[in-house]
């Protein structure tokens, strides 16, 4: 239930007014988000590649009301791509991209001016030489981003795109994806969807997270296993192993500020380890989403609230 209350607070403009005035959020805020700048982003990637980690960033934004802020948002990538090719971590570090962001939702074209966005966003990453993956959103957007990905690797075959195990479609999905030079980014899922679409509760999304992940790495593309949780991570290691797949041929994913000493010891061990890692002023419903993940978080974030 409560996860549910803070997943619907995520899409709540007036509970969003409340939390981000608040003055401790910033703090917590923090702990999740790389700053609000781009200099704040390119600083901690350099940190994070230093540490031997890789790193994919995002330009934090997702329900673009307008045409001009998807425009808006698409160029902001492009200086992304730019300073990260400057500062020579383009070779670590690559970027994830919601297609809310760059005009997905938007009534009148919307699909054809993501299409576009994302067009724009995918020839500076191979300016750049690196490489762009596309987020998954909730689940009505999961045909037309398919379809926008299906498009764009026409021209970019190293597009990634995220696949979400709660939805019970995902493991066709992967066996539909699962083929040479395809890079796919399984997590569970942090949307609220319906039982028609989803699964539900934890153990039936962990057996879900596993059979996909047997596709994925039994198949001949590129895995990417994005999930924190210490089961899926030595099942993945088990089904490499089976799978005689060598470290580069897949790669451990999790998100900035969540089981740090994991990362590193997954790096240490010869993996490759990439970090997702948030940054801009639109870190709202990106906060939200974590804050319903894990109790833990939510306490300490009442916490802080409790002792101003
Ligand atoms: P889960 O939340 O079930 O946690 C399982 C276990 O992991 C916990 O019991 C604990 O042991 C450990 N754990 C989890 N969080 C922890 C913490 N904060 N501290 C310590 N231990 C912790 N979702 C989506 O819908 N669309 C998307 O595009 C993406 N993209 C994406 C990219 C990357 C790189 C990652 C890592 C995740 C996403 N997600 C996502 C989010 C994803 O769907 C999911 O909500 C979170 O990763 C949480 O799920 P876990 O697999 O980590 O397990």
């Amino acid at each position: 239930m409560l996860r549910s209350a803070l997943l619907a607070a995520s899409r709540s403009p007036q509970v969003r007014t409340v939390v981000e005035k608040f003055p401790p959020t910033q703090a917590i805020v923090k702990r999740f988000v790389a700053g609000e700048t781009l200099q704040q982003g390119i600083d901690a990637t350099a940190e994070l590649v230093a540490s031997g980690r890789r790193v994919t960033l995002d330009h934090l934004g997702e329900d673009t009301a307008d045409a001009a802020q998807a425009a808006g948002t698409a160029e902001a990538y492009e200086h992304l791509l730019a300073a990260l090719e400057e500062t020579g971590l383009a070779a670590n570090a690559e970027v994830s991209v919601k297609l809310s962001a760059v005009g997905q939702f938007l009534p009148a074209d919307g699909e054809k001016i993501a299409l576009e966005n994302a067009r724009r966003i995918c020839e500076a990453a191979a300016a750049a030489g690196t490489t762009v993956t596309l987020d998954m959103e909730d689940h009505t957007t999961t045909d037309s981003t398919l379809e926008i990905a299906r498009e764009l690797r026409a021209d970019f075959p190293w597009l990634g795109v995220v696949l979400q195990a709660y939805l019970r479609r995902t493991e066709a999905d992967c066996r539909d994806l699962a083929h040479a030079g395809s890079r796919v980014r399984l997590c569970k899922g942090a949307y609220k969807e319906p039982e028609s679409v989803a699964f539900q509760g934890k153990e039936q999304v962990d057996l879900a997270y596993v059979r996909a992940l047997k596709v994925l790495m039994g198949g001949e593309g590129y895995p990417m296993i994005a999930s924190h949780d210490p089961r899926m991570v030595r099942i993945a290691g088990q089904l490499a192993e089976w799978n005689k797949r060598d470290a580069d041929s897949f790669e451990y994913q999790m998100l900035y500020g969540i089981r740090p000493e994991e990362q590193l010891r997954l790096a240490e061990e010869g993996n490759t380890m990439r970090v997702y890692l948030p940054y801009g002023q639109e870190w709202y419903g990106y906060f939200m989403r974590r804050l319903a993940e894990r109790p833990a978080n939510l306490t300490f974030f009442l916490r802080a609230m409790a002792t101003r």
